[in-house]
């Protein structure tokens, strides 16, 4: 795995070292149970704290607004139905966009399934939502909203604040499944005007399994599971000790990373390195996302005539991904490009490089010429 350049960010991250080292005694000698009042649970319930407190100056909140979960799927599933069924009693319509990630697609469909409404929002050419759609979509029984920050496979930036005014304005609550864009974008939520945030810690640098739902004071969400009354009993459950504190750890991380412009002074360049590498040697490549409001670290590329999987095993030195991690496996366009109005026969050929804290200019000059080289035989193979 040593000699495989990892450029898969978007996916997951490794672990950053000083994540891993702040993990590692709640792994082994501080092992209590938070819940505990012994000396063995009071160490885990003062690492708990202190990582709700990096986690809240990360967004910008309160630490009494963080509820951790097991990851962003379970913070979409918790703030979209938990939201849902709260407000109820108002309305039962709810807005998205068809280029959302499926933990929250297929929460509104489930929803959807129990007699709820949802409005799927289309995308423009480069996956981002317009906020006129939003605003003529809402309609007297509209309750809630979910725009994704920044789509995970094209790493296009949708007008968060717009939307959130918009929301704010007709009185109805606003969650994003903010994950690719927190620790890298505008983190607070009073700046961004969001009510729930879905984070999670392996898309940071930190531990899979872990993440957390924002919930903005004020904000009513009925709970997914009954049990211990954890987390104020809205996400009720024996707390991962280790993976919390490696979540603020992450998130502490990503705050020293902000400041230090890491994504704008080291990613973005390395970014654009390898597009112009491609496109200087290889015709026919078209970006999927939009040209600037992007994610620094992405990358997603047609290679027209080179199916992606092709693309993808004959890679042997470069960990990338088509389309979303998720989706791996399939050789069906992504769902996202296809409501982003690319023809099937070029979706197909979509390759997503997602760059991160870790990768240098010489990992670029690698994957730039194993690409071209990859390309250019997989062409002239089709071509025989
Ligand atoms: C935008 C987005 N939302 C949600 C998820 C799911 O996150 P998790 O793996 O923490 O459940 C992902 C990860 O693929 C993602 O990119």
């Amino acid at each position: 795995m040593n000699d495989i350049i990892y450029m898969d960010n978007h996916a997951t991250t490794p672990i950053a070292p000083e994540v891993f080292d702040a993990m590692l005694p709640y792994l082994t000698t501080h092992f209590g149970n938070a819940a505990s009042t012994h000396p063995f649970g009071v160490t885990a319930k003062d690492a708990v704290d202190k990582a709700r407190h990096q986690v809240a100056n990360l967004l910008g909140c309160s630490p009494e607004e963080i509820v951790f979960t097991s990851g962003a799927t379970e913070s979409d599933n918790l703030g979209i139905r938990g939201a849902a069924y709260a407000y109820r009693d108002k309305g039962n319509h709810i807005i998205t966009s068809t280029a959302e990630h499926h933990a929250v697609l297929d929460t509104c469909h489930a929803l959807d399934k129990e007699g709820f409404e949802t409005t799927y929002l289309p995308v423009d050419r480069y996956g981002m939502v317009n906020p006129d759609d939003v605003a003529a979509a809402i309609t007297p029984k509209t309750t809630l909203m979910s725009f994704m920050y920044a789509n995970n496979e094209v790493g296009t930036i949708n007008p968060i604040r717009v939307i959130a005014e918009i929301a704010t304005k007709h009185g109805m609550v606003f969650h994003s499944d903010a994950v690719q864009g927190i620790g890298k974008l505008e983190s607070d939520m009073d700046v961004l005007g969001i009510d729930m945030a879905s984070i999670t810690a392996h898309k940071i640098y930190g531990p899979k399994g872990i993440g957390a739902l924002y919930v903005r004071e004020g904000t009513r969400l009925d709970p997914l599971f009954y049990g211990g009354g954890q987390e104020l009993g809205i996400r009720p459950g024996t707390l991962n000790v280790a993976g919390i504190v490696g979540l603020g750890a992450a998130c502490d991380a990503c705050q020293a990373a902000m400041k230090l412009k890491t994504e704008e002074k080291s990613v973005g360049p390395l970014r654009d390195a390898l597009h112009q590498k491609l496109a200087s040697q290889l015709t026919d490549i078209h970006l999927n996302g939009h040209p600037e409001n992007r994610l620094l670290g992405n990358l997603n590329l047609n290679f027209a005539g080179v199916q992606s999987h092709a693309l993808l095993a004959g890679l042997k030195s470069v960990a990338v991904s088509t389309g979303s991690a998720c989706d791996s496996e399939s050789v069906t366009a992504s769902h996202v490009l296809v409501a982003m109005g690319i023809p099937n026969e070029l979706a197909v050929t979509a390759v997503r490089f997602g760059l991160g804290r870790f990768n240098t200019m010489d990992e670029v000059d690698i994957v730039a010429a194993e690409v071209v080289q990859t390309v250019n035989r997989l062409r002239a193979l089709s071509r025989e």
